[in-house]
């Protein structure tokens, strides 16, 4: 059977019309019928209420602003972070909580974000590298990182600096070499650059030079 078509003699077919619509559309009708079947929770079931398993409609506080999102509750903090939001410092690499390259602070303190679903952290202050300093005004970590070249490849890197940066906080200059190592053990670095992320943290803390490794240990 022939296409009609729409729109007058220079007009267009319905079909394509239709598949021009669909195309065009597709996104936008999508992310629409997400937004319009989306649940708006408070993260704490008030009531007894339950949220999802469909979209949830949640807002986080990320570095200091609220970001608004729809997802699913079992999506993770670390896959709203780094995909909705666009906060790709953290990073997903073993994504079983075994890594810590998706470090971030969670109300200052570190976690996993791969660990933490996106719903649970409603409430909450998250803290990720990207609000722990700027390219101008670097964190004192950030900051002793590259003065220490305490890194490789960079995968861990982030991770690192958020859970050296909270123990820099907690111990200031009573950071020694010990702590540091227990204090960034959930922390891997396939690349080894330990005996540098120890030098970085003491020298980020102002504790004692002396108690500093050998850089060259390691390597
Ligand atoms: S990616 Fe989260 S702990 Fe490895
Ligand atoms: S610098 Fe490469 S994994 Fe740590």
């Amino acid at each position: 059977m022939a296409d009609k078509k729409v729109g007058g003699a220079g007009g267009v077919t319905r079909r394509a019309l239709l598949k021009g619509a669909g195309a065009a559309g597709a996104a936008a009708a999508l992310a629409g019928s997400v937004e319009a079947l989306a649940q708006e929770t408070d993260g704490g079931g008030a009531g007894g209420a339950v949220a999802g398993p469909g979209p949830v409609r949640m807002t986080l506080s990320v570095n200091g602003k609220a970001r608004k999102i729809v997802a699913p509750p079992r999506r993770t903090l670390l896959d709203v972070l780094r995909s909705d939001l666009d906060l790709t410092g953290a990073k997903k690499a073993c994504d079983r909580g075994t890594c810590g390259a998706c470090t971030i602070w969670l109300d200052g303190k570190p976690v996993y974000a791969c660990m933490v679903l996106a719903i649970e952290a409603i409430g909450h202050e998250i803290t990720t590298i990207e609000g722990l300093g700027t390219p101008d005004a670097l964190h004192p970590v950030q900051a002793a990182f590259g003065k220490h070249d305490a890194l490789q490849c960079g995968f861990c890197t982030p991770g690192f600096v958020m859970t050296t940066a909270w123990a820099v906080e907690k111990h200031g200059k009573r950071l020694d070499r010990q702590l540091v190592m227990a204090e960034t053990s959930g922390n891997l670095c396939r690349c080894g650059t330990y005996s540098h992320v120890i030098a970085a943290a003491l020298d980020a803390a102002g504790a004692a030079a002396d108690a500093a490794p050998d850089e060259r240990e390691g390597r």
